[in-house]
C-alpha cells in the first residue's frame, strides 16, 4: 500500500513538473519569437550585393531580386511628385554626410497643415522583407501633420531656400530642383537592405507617395 502511494506521489509530481516544464517553455517561445525579431532588425545585416552567390541559392532566391543600388520610385499621389532624385554615397554610410540632389513639382495651388503622413519601413532578412513596427514614433508609424514634424527640425539648408521650395509649410504650385543638398546625420543605423513607403495625405486625398529602395552599409 505505501509503495503504490509513493509511485502514485511521484507520478503526480513527474506530470506536475513537466506541465510546468511545458508552460514555462511555452511562454519561454513567444517571448523570443518577438526578441528575435526585434534584435533580428537591430543588428546589422551584410547588404545583398555584398553577399556570394552561394547565399542566394542557400535561401532559394534569385540573385536578380537582390537590392543593387539605391532607387526611387513614385507609388502614387496627385497633388505633388519628385520627378528626379539622387543619393549619395550608396551605401549610406552612417553616421554621415548624406548628399541628396531632387527635382519636383507641386500642381495644387497650395499644400497645407494638416498633412497626414504614414512610413513604412522594410529591412531584408534572409531575402524577405520584415516589416519595422512602430516604436515609440520611430519605423512604420502614421503621423497626424507633416508640417508639424517639419516646423520641429532645425534650419533649412540654403540649395532647399534658394530653390524656392522651403522647408515649411505651406508649400506652393511650381516646380522645383535642389541641385544639391548636404544632410548631416550624426547617428548611426542598423546596415541592411532597406525598403521604405511614405506618403502624405491633403484633403483626404494621396497628395504624394515615395518608394525609396537603399542599403546602409
Ligand atoms: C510634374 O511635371 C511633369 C512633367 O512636366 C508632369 O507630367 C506631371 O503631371 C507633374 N506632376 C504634378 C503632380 O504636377
Ligand atoms: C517595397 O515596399 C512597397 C510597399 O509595401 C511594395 O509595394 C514594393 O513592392 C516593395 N518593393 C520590393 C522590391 O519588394
Amino acid at each position: 500500500m505505501y509503495r503504490v502511494i509513493c509511485i502514485v506521489l511521484m507520478i503526480a509530481f513527474a506530470s506536475a513538473q513537466s506541465k510546468l516544464y511545458y508552460e514555462e517553455k511555452e511562454r519561454d517561445t513567444i517571448d523570443d519569437e518577438t526578441e528575435a525579431l526585434m534584435k533580428l532588425l537591430t543588428l546589422n545585416a551584410v547588404p545583398e550585393r555584398y553577399r556570394p552567390l552561394q547565399y542566394f541559392q542557400k535561401i532559394g532566391m534569385d540573385i536578380g531580386g537582390r537590392v543593387k543600388s539605391f532607387s526611387w520610385s513614385k507609388c502614387g499621389g496627385s497633388l505633388a511628385e519628385i520627378t528626379d532624385m539622387a543619393v549619395t554615397p550608396d551605401p549610406i554610410a552612417l553616421p554621415g554626410t548624406l548628399h541628396i540632389q531632387a527635382k519636383g513639382n507641386i500642381s495644387a495651388t497650395s499644400i497645407d497643415s494638416p498633412l497626414p503622413a504614414t512610413l513604412e519601413i522594410k529591412k531584408k532578412a534572409a531575402g524577405v522583407w520584415i516589416k519595422i513596427p512602430c516604436v515609440g514614433d520611430f519605423g512604420s508609424c502614421s503621423y497626424d501633420d507633416f508640417c508639424e514634424i517639419l516646423d520641429s527640425v532645425g534650419d533649412c539648408p540654403d540649395p532647399i531656400v534658394s530653390s524656392g521650395l522651403g522647408c515649411n509649410c505651406p508649400f506652393k504650385k511650381g516646380t522645383y530642383n535642389v541641385p544639391s543638398v548636404d544632410i548631416d546625420i550624426p547617428y548611426g543605423f542598423p546596415s541592411g537592405d532597406y525598403n521604405i513607403t511614405g506618403t502624405l495625405h491633403y484633403q483626404n486625398q494621396l497628395a504624394a507617395c515615395l518608394n525609396l529602395m537603399l542599403t546602409i552599409s
